[in-house]
């Protein structure tokens, strides 16, 4: 595998490194999304893929890169209930409320992580915040009248604790932001978030929106690799 040079590689292997600790034999795995969960699936196929694990991908990435290390990969469908989901985060605080959705997969991500008995997030110190919001929360829409519901989601802000209420759909170059479930990404940059469970279920009361990268109560440990190499726990 190839070994990470910068700081922040160093960090986020540290964390997926550990997180082998968490697997067993046997077990039915959710594999995460993003430039951590790539150094998970790494290391679990140089270590893990003859350990029997069941593994359920949370985003076509993931599946394409998990099938190449030689996991043996199935949809959730097939599996039903996990014992474990490994899993990045944009932002978490010290309750494990998450931001998730910073790679456009939230949707996958939230119905796995509910589907397991346990969820651990691996990240880099960058992810521990006091408070959420400086990372802009990814909400998944219908791509049918998205202007429409951008328009619900601005007034909504216009009455929420938060510090910023812009919002813009996510483009990937010149084009928009597609998610493996055919949706579009709207980012608020809300700055702070004072009321997050709050805001969550707003927002999911909107017409138009999927899925809020907000995880509540999903997360039961974060393990955060230090660039020494080392972690700390959550
Ligand atoms: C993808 C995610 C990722 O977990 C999140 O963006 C963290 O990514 P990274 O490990 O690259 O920092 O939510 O939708």
């Amino acid at each position: 595998m190839q070994e990470p040079t910068t700081p922040a590689e160093r960090a986020k292997f540290a964390a997926a490194r550990r997180a082998l600790d968490y697997v067993e034999p046997g077990m039915r795995l959710g594999l995460g999304t993003g430039s951590t969960a790539v150094f998970l699936v790494r290391l679990l196929g140089e270590r893990m893929a003859d350990r029997d694990l069941l593994c359920v991908p949370t985003s076509s990435r993931t599946a394409a890169l998990a099938t190449e290390c030689g996991l043996n990969v199935r949809a959730l469908e097939d599996v039903d209930a996990l014992d474990l989901t490994i899993d990045g985060a944009d932002e978490f605080d010290p309750g494990l409320t998450l931001i998730k959705g910073g790679g456009g997969s939230l949707l996958q991500e939230k119905i796995v992580a509910a589907a397991s008995a346990r969820m651990v997030v691996i990240a880099d110190e960058s992810k521990a915040v006091s408070r959420l919001g400086a990372f802009p929360l990814p909400v998944e829409v219908v791509r049918f009248g998205w202007r429409s519901t951008m328009r619900h989601i601005e007034r909504l802000l216009a009455t929420e604790d938060v510090d910023g209420r812009g919002v813009r759909r996510r483009t990937a170059g010149d084009e928009p932001f597609v998610t493996d479930e055919g949706h579009f990404i709207l980012d608020l940059d809300l700055g702070r978030i004072g009321d997050a469970p709050g805001l969550a279920r707003r927002l999911d009361s909107l017409p138009g929106v999927v899925e809020t990268g907000l995880f509540l109560g999903l997360a039961d440990a974060a393990i955060v690799g230090r660039e020494d190499g080392g972690v700390d726990f959550v």
